[in-house]
């Protein structure tokens, strides 16, 4: 069949930047006349992908398959060699990032908007990852937006749509297709990693009293998780649910936290089940939460850290350093401090840690908002996460035999030899603009004349006062290429240690939203009830001060949080 190539005339769209994660917009927005077209042909003109092989992978969500039709004609228009397709149009974030790396692909094309619900009238995203598996960093990112703006035409070939529900090779014009497996490369590469037969025999073995839920709240792990939890580990079909991918997830908002993961905190507390966990829509993000028992995203990475050598990939191949996102706890520090290992703070963005290590100085990092990964692939994974939980378990009950450990002995032992950082994340979401950049200007102003600096601040219900000693815009000058990020949130550091930081969220579709972190750390040597304190009380003080200082609900005209993590 030959297919000619036509070169379709168009004009730039405004707003085609790539936030902290590719493109995301509503579905409505990208359905407009040439727009996702237009993108797609500024990535092709931004990278060098003639005679190139790239992956298209994403979570499925409404309007994927339509997208892949459409890159595969781009694409082949442009000269791709060879694109890997994941059946039906799915391969979760961390699959691809797996598959990009396993077949020295050039790239690939995400479809996602992550952990942001999807069906026609909500989000839809397009994300490009480099060779690594990483996403593109902002030199590419920047380079994408530049030619959406001086777009004039975009190459397509002319060619039926190619059938996503079969696996297989054929050739489609002048490149070659081959639509993949969407979970064997995965499931494979974890079995690589973990110590399935220890975490097989301790769940076997506790079977009554330990008992296992991931939900996938419809997102794109559903496959992954009745691979892993039903075939490898063997555990009842009960031990999952939600795991049916859906365009529109359910109606859900496919965000592993407290508030829109409802499904699996009803069912671990209703059931009374010692170990759940959830993943985002498009797989990277995970929650750990079992009965009574929640793990904050920042200790989560802290304790995998400290029990890294119960984990085979890295009882091999060693933990070459540390890493998380600014807004993040400093409980990783303190592992990395203990161990001697180098550690790094970053913007956030999973993107920075992608050149620590592929220079060998990072093997486990995390952010705040639910991602936990490390080097065996360049993007956070959530189930990597959940499996690494359910082996650092495995190992615990194997040195312990005649006691259960469970998720909150785990916790309270960290606590007992670190200390805890409280920390918690109020997030404004959809916010209007002018609010957002009006309190932004506030803080930023007293950064420039100083006028916060050695104020103290009382908190009226709990009495504890808190002095500021420093206030700053985090910049980052990334140590391998020297790249500087500036302008990635203000920071305000209290005497005692404690630290709020605000930050407008770079992943939102409308609007703008707010996230205020706080955290405040509490020594090793406190009594067991301060170290095993629910979170909220423990920030109590420090977030009123935090919202005073700020002047957070003047500015914005919210008296409470959308969310709170
Ligand atoms: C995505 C990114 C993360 C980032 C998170 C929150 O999940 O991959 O790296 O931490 O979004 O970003 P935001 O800019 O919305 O705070
Ligand atoms: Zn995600």
């Amino acid at each position: 069949m030959s297919h000619t190539i036509k070169e379709i005339p168009t004009k730039p769209f405004d707003g085609q930047k790539p936030g902290t994660s590719g493109l995301r917009k509503r579905v409505k927005v990208f359905q407009q006349e040439h727009y996702t077209e237009n993108f797609i042909q500024s990535i092709f003109d931004s990278i060098d992908a003639g005679g190139a092989t790239l992956v298209i992978g994403g979570d499925g969500r409404y309007f994927s398959p339509e997208t892949v039709q459409t890159i595969l004609k781009i694409g082949s228009a442009n000269g791709v060699a060879k694109f890997i397709v994941g059946k039906d149009a799915i391969l979760s974030t961390p699959a691809a990032s797996n598959v990009i790396r396993k077949y020295k692909a050039y790239g690939g094309i995400l479809l996602t908007a992550s952990h942001n619900p999807g069906g026609p009238d909500k989000d839809f995203g397009i994300k490009y990852n480099v060779s690594n598996g990483g996403p593109a960093p902002e030199n590419v990112t920047d380079k994408i937006f530049e030619n959406t703006k001086t777009i004039k035409s975009y190459k397509i070939i002319d060619a039926p749509p190619v059938d996503l529900s079969k696996t297989g090779e054929f050739s489609y014009g002048p490149t070659d297709v081959s639509i993949i497996d969407s979970v064997a490369d995965y499931v494979e590469l974890l079995k690589s990693i973990f110590d399935f037969s220890l975490i097989k025999s301790f769940l076997s073995s506790r079977s009554n009293e330990f008992r296992v839920l991931f939900d996938g709240l419809h997102g794109v792990t559903g496959p992954y998780a009745t691979a892993l939890f039903v075939d490898v580990l063997g555990l009842p079909k009960s031990s999952v649910q939600n795991c049916v991918p859906l365009p529109d997830f359910g109606g859900g908002h496919p965000d592993p936290n407290l508030t829109y993961a409802h499904t699996l905190v009803e069912a671990v507390e209703t059931n009374g089940i010692q170990f759940g966990a959830a993943s985002d829509g498009d797989g990277d993000r995970n929650m750990i939460y079992g009965k009574g028992a929640f793990v904050t995203p920042s200790d989560s990475v802290a304790i995998i850290a400290h029990w890294a050598d119960v984990i085979p990939y890295f009882k091999k191949g060693g933990v070459k350093g540390l890493a998380r996102s600014m807004p993040t706890s400093k409980a990783i520090d303190l592992v990395a401090k203990k161990k001697g290992f180098e550690y790094f703070e970053v913007p956030t963005g999973w993107k920075f840690f992608g050149n620590l290590m592929d220079a060998g100085r990072l093997s486990i990092c995390g952010e705040e908002s639910f991602g936990t990964g490390s080097d065996h692939i360049r993007e956070k994974d959530g189930l990597w996460a959940v499996i690494a939980w359910l082996n650092i378990l495995a190992a615990a009950n194997a040195q312990s035999p005649n006691k259960l450990v469970g998720i909150n002995d785990i916790l309270s032992a960290h606590y007992k030899t670190y200390g805890r950082s409280f920390f918690s994340r109020y997030d404004y979401e959809e916010v209007p603009s002018s609010g957002a950049a009006a309190l932004v200007a506030h803080i930023d102003k007293a950064l420039t004349s100083r006028s916060l600096n050695d104020t103290t601040h009382k908190s009226a219900s709990t009495g504890t006062s808190f002095t500021v000693s420093d206030v700053y815009n985090f910049a980052y000058t990334d140590p391998i290429d020297k790249s500087v990020s500036k302008n990635q949130g203000h920071v305000i550091v209290f005497s005692d240690g404690s630290r709020v930081v605000f930050r407008l969220s770079g992943t939102g579709s409308e609007g703008a939203t707010v996230r205020m972190y706080v955290e405040r750390y509490v020594a090793p040597e406190a009594d067991e009830a301060e170290l095993t304190r629910d979170a909220a009380e423990g920030l109590k003080g420090l977030i009123e001060v935090a919202l005073e200082l700020s002047k957070l609900k003047e500015f914005l005209g919210r008296d409470e949080p959308t969310v709170i993590t």
